[in-house]
């Protein structure tokens, strides 16, 4: 297996470590006047502007990609997570991490492992939520390869540079209904927080629908990333949630592959692998330390690494929507994504 150069974590700019960040308030000031200049509607819990390009964020959210676009230089080594928030981004975060780094951080060493320390969102960033954010035009040049960033935004709004540099693209998407009332319940902590009343779980499904929760709608993000995928297989893996938890072990060793640290055949790796199967489980992230007391900077203030975890099981839906609004869902998926050969 050929070596990623180890990477400090949660790893800090050389700026930044020494307090001296370089911003740049203005550019930020710029984008933010061009979102307030965008059509907005009520959000599950901030409101949503609705890109040109058709996708919708909040505010903090859209500047940051916006300033990600203009800023961020992609490297052909640089991995980069997309995905819909919900989807699974915690997990695969934490395999890629794993994976990549499983040298300098071996997963037969549980207890030594970067996990106990940081939550997987600071082991990979978000260049919209995190990097570029707060002002912040962080230099990423000194980082080691392979540089691991994530992202939310549509393939569409990607940092140009990202597809032009042939970087790798890691993509994991999740039934609509899970993804739904997983996001309907991570929402209405910070409603609570935030002294507002609960969103009910058909007023969330309703503002899915219409394609008013972040980075949405889903369907046309899960498409973009589709037909990269089968446009560039080489540059895109597309991954679901729900195969994953069938078999994890496979995935991980399509995720090695892909990003070009593969295992090898032999029991000594198959053990490698069913190591980083357990380390980045549910049962055992949502147990540590770092998860059940740690936070992670975003935009949107400081986030309880626990909130990325709530059952991590496939089908939860059905406990909570009505039949009528999951074959509402179930009916635009299918209408949306005839012709493509995509099913989730
Ligand atoms: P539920 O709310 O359905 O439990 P994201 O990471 O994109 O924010 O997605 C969060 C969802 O992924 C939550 O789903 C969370 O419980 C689940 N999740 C987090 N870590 C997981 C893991 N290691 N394995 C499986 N699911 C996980």
């Amino acid at each position: 297996m050929s070596s990623a150069s180890s990477q400090t974590f949660p790893w800090r700019t050389e700026q930044e470590a020494n307090g001296e960040a370089e911003t740049n308030a203005e550019l930020y000031e710029h984008f933010a006047s061009l979102v307030a200049s965008l059509p907005s509607s009520k959000g599950m819990l901030n409101p949503v502007y609705r890109h040109d390009q058709g996708w919708h964020a909040p505010m903090d959210m859209m500047v940051g990609a916006m300033v990600a676009d203009a800023c961020f230089t992609a490297r052909p080594s640089d991995i980069i997570v997309a995905t819909l928030p919900k989807s699974g981004t915690t997990w695969i975060k934490s395999l890629l991490y794993a994976t990549v780094h499983r040298e300098e951080h071996p997963v037969d060493d549980a207890d030594g492992h970067p996990f106990n320390s940081v939550g997987p969102h600071e082991c990979i960033k978000f260049l919209e939520y995190q990097i570029y954010s707060g002002g912040k035009i962080p230099d990423l040049d000194k980082l080691p390869d392979p540089r691991l960033f994530a992202t939310h935004v549509p393939f569409v709004a990607l940092p140009r540079t990202i597809m032009t540099a042939s970087c790798k693209i890691v993509y994991v998407c999740r039934d609509p209904k899970d993804t739904v009332i997983s996001w309907w319940h991570f929402i209405n902590k910070f409603r609570a927080r935030a002294g507002m009343d609960p969103l009910s779980a058909e007023s969330a499904a309703e503002l899915f629908c219409d394609g008013m929760s972040g980075f949405g709608p889903y369907w046309d993000h899960v498409l973009g990333y589709w037909r990269a995928y089968l446009a560039h297989p080489e540059q895109v893996l597309f991954f679901r949630y729900e195969e994953m938890q069938r078999d994890p072990a496979a995935h991980v060793r399509r995720l090695a592959e892909f990003v070009g640290l593969p295992f090898g055949a032999g029991r000594e790796e198959d053990a490698v692998v069913d190591a980083i199967v357990s380390l980045c489980s549910f049962k055992h992230m949502s147990g540590l330390k770092a998860t059940k007391g740690g936070m992670t900077d975003t935009s949107s203030g400081a986030l309880e690494n626990n909130s990325f975890f709530r059952r991590g099981m496939v089908g939860d839906w059905a406990n909570h929507l009505t039949p009528e609004t999951a074959r509402r869902i179930d009916g635009i998926t299918k209408a949306k994504f005839k012709g493509s050969g995509l099913s989730v």
